[in-house]
């Protein structure tokens, strides 16, 4: 029988993954299935209950229920632990092994696809919500050299900082706090880009910086991407590499073998 895998979110109906998840089965020539599962937004735990029944080997989770599959979940790897959210399940009996992939899959987005290797950097992520929370462990085991934390709500930025100091460098800062301050990687983790907003970093931050990473992606150049050029970033980038790259390091979980990532991302962005 052909396994099963899906994504679950809602909404759904714009998900990749399953181009994405396809594209790698045809390379790696694994006989699998992949569909989207629009989940109620009151119903995720029923929801994965019939999938597994049906015969489901495996889900990725996106918003909102990221956190819910993390509950799911019998069995959490060290990443999703740290990351306090699951973005990949796989069911094997009655075991329901929780990870999280998404960290990984920005540190090879920036590190492989866009060639700015981590280790000493100055690094600043902007937000302090579940997309920024499961960024920083990954990042500080680069050796980054700083890694700021800034967001609109400067508690949410403290909390964040404090959760993960015992693994590096990390603090946290306003954004008014930042105009002094310089970096080599500035993330926009915030949801700003949502309302075609940027968020208010001080212009100054861009300059002398190699990169600004938009985690979203599927919306063009955003504000973020605009300013970020406009004010002296090097080089500004979306998180479609991001997504290809979490969804290799998901595939390879499931099936044990790691699919080439570049065909995907070129055939994406042909597509969009
Ligand atoms: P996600 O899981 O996608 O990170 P979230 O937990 O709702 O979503 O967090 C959204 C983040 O975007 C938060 O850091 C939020 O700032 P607050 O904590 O102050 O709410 C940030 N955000 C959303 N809209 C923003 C805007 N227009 N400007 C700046 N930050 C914004």
């Amino acid at each position: 029988m052909t396994d099963r895998y899906a994504v679950i979110g809602n909404p759904i109906a714009h998900s990749k993954s399953p181009v994405i998840h396809a594209a790698f089965a045809r390379q790696t020539g694994q006989d699998l299935v992949y569909e989207r599962i629009l989940g109620p937004v009151d119903g995720f735990e029923g929801a994965v209950d019939a999938f597994r029944a049906a015969g489901g080997r495996g889900l990725n989770v996106t918003l909102p229920f990221k956190l819910e599959a993390c509950a799911y979940a019998t069995r959490l790897s060290d990443r999703a632990e740290a990351a306090g959210a699951v973005n990949t399940l796989k069911f094997e009996g009655a075991d329901a092994f929780g990870d999280n992939t998404d960290g990984a899959g920005l540190v090879r987005d920036l590190q492989g696809n866009l060639g700015l290797a981590l280790r000493g950097r100055r690094v600043l992520i902007a937000g302090a919500g579940g997309a920024a929370q499961g960024a920083i462990a990954p990042l500080l085991a680069c050796g980054v050299a700083d890694l700021v934390v800034a967001n609109r709500t400067a508690s949410r930025a403290e909390a964040l900082a404090a959760r993960f100091a015992a693994r590096g460098p990390v603090r946290a800062s306003s954004f008014e706090g930042l105009a002094a301050l310089r970096f080599d990687l500035i993330i926009n983790a915030t949801a700003a880009s949502l309302g075609g907003e940027s968020p208010p970093l001080p212009t100054g931050v861009y300059q002398g910086c190699a990169l600004a990473y938009e985690m979203m992606y599927g919306r063009g150049r955003t504000p973020f991407m605009q300013q970020a050029l406009a004010a002296g970033a090097a080089l500004v980038a979306d998180g479609l590499g991001m997504l290809v790259e979490q969804a290799a390091e998901a595939f390879e979980l499931w099936r044990g073998v790691r699919p080439d990532t570049a065909p995907v991302l070129a055939l994406l962005r042909q597509e969009t």
